[in-house]
């Protein structure tokens, strides 16, 4: 049984993530779940000194440094001078905050891009928006009549699960659009530590291009913490939406030992870190893309993605949720992709979603489960 509802198509990604965290091969969950690199094993290892340090720091210090050490070592650096950041317990207290200001300032009408991350609709809808599908192809072409009458335009970039990055010429084109329209641009960026093309500074195109916007960077995907982590809300200084007080209504900060692992955390990431996550990344990836090319797999849906998580074709007359449950009788857990697809499930149902974060030996497991169930099945 999964979840409230006890089915694979109506639980909620969540939900099939925390079944997938008992079994013997979880690669459901888009979290960092492999081994920490010595350096990052250095500052955990100093985990008792972090505390005593943070414990003697005032946290308004704390979290700015924190804030300048995540966004610079992501070639974010005119947001610490352009926008007003708040730290959140994780990226989806960030955008519940947001979903409630845009509710409370009377904006209800998003359009959201599809497919993405479940829980960004489920919250949007859950604070009473209504919501329009703005396809991933839609936002790359720059076809603008698709915005219709919304107030919002959301978009997760590198997007979650197809790794598809918002170019800085795209983004010109939106942030630009929606300043004409008196809209919005919103951003969750989530997924940028992975890609370095969606490492522009973000922040000076959209000051450029003279829109409001709100942008939701996340600490929690990047690194093997345990899920310490936090999430920024941050915005522009014209917003006008009570982001503030609605923050203050949830949460006085984060934890400052959470922050000065950040802060740490970062540091490390600018001094090679974050080239060392790349390779990482994409040594999992060669090897569940050499396994499913063994077995026949001619074609990969998101060939370019540099995102820690890569969707594998399912062939037809197949769909995800069989493919799932013949997986899950070997103890492997994915993830279907029909949930992504918020506003057309079916559609998802021809990929499963395979977390690359982590050991590389689970991955080869995964991926020889994976190809042995469909080998001969290749398009
Ligand atoms: C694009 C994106 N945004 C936000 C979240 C939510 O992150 P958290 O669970 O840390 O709040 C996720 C989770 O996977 C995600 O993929």
């Amino acid at each position: 049984v999964i979840g409230e509802v006890g089915s694979v198509e109506e639980a909620n990604l969540t939900e099939l993530e925390l079944a997938a965290l008992e079994s013997d091969i979880n690669v459901a969950d888009g979290h960092a779940r492999h081994e920490p690199t010595p350096s990052q094993q250095r500052i955990i290892d100093r985990l008792p000194e972090l505390f005593e340090q943070a414990a003697s720091t005032p946290a308004s210090e704390l979290d700015r440094e924190a804030q300048a050490a995540f966004l610079t070592s992501l070639g974010q650096a005119s947001a610490l001078r352009d926008a007003q950041a708040l730290t959140c317990y994780s990226s989806s207290v960030a955008m519940e905050v947001f979903a409630r200001a845009l509710d409370a300032a009377g904006l209800r009408r998003v359009a959201l891009i599809h497919p993405t991350f479940d829980n960004i609709a489920d919250i949007l809808r859950g604070c009473g928006l209504s919501l329009s599908a703005i396809q991933e192809d839609a936002l790359a072409d720059g076809r603008a009549d698709v915005l219709d009458d919304a107030e919002v335009l959301f978009v997760t970039t590198p997007n979650n699960p197809t790794g598809t990055v918002l170019r800085q010429e795209r983004l010109t084109f939106w942030g630009e659009v929606c300043a004409e329209r008196g809209m919005i641009i919103a951003l969750d960026t989530s997924f940028r530590g992975f890609d370095p093309r969606a490492q522009y500074d973000h922040y000076s195109v959209l000051v450029e291009a003279g829109v409001r916007y709100v942008v939701i960077e996340d600490t929690g995907k990047l690194w093997p913490t345990l899920d310490l982590k936090a999430g920024f809300l941050i915005f522009s200084d014209d917003i006008g939406l009570p982001l503030r007080r609605i923050y203050t209504d949830i949460l006085l900060g984060v934890s400052p030992l959470i922050l000065q692992l950040i802060k740490d955390l970062a540091e490390d990431a600018s001094a090679g870190g974050l080239e060392e996550l790349y390779r990482f990344v994409s040594g999992n990836r060669a090897i569940l893309r050499n396994e499913l090319t063994r077995a026949g797999m001619r074609r990969f849906p998101d060939a370019d993605s540099r995102i820690s998580v890569e969707r594998v074709l399912v062939p037809p007359p197949g769909t995800a949720t069989d493919l799932l449950h013949e997986l899950r009788a070997d103890g492997i857990h994915v993830l279907p992709c029909r949930q992504f697809h918020w506003a057309d499930p079916t559609e998802g149902e021809r990929f499963v979603r395979v977390a690359l974060g982590r050991p590389p030996a689970d991955i080869g497991k995964a991926a020889a489960a994976i190809a042995g169930r469909l080998r001969g099945r290749a398009p």
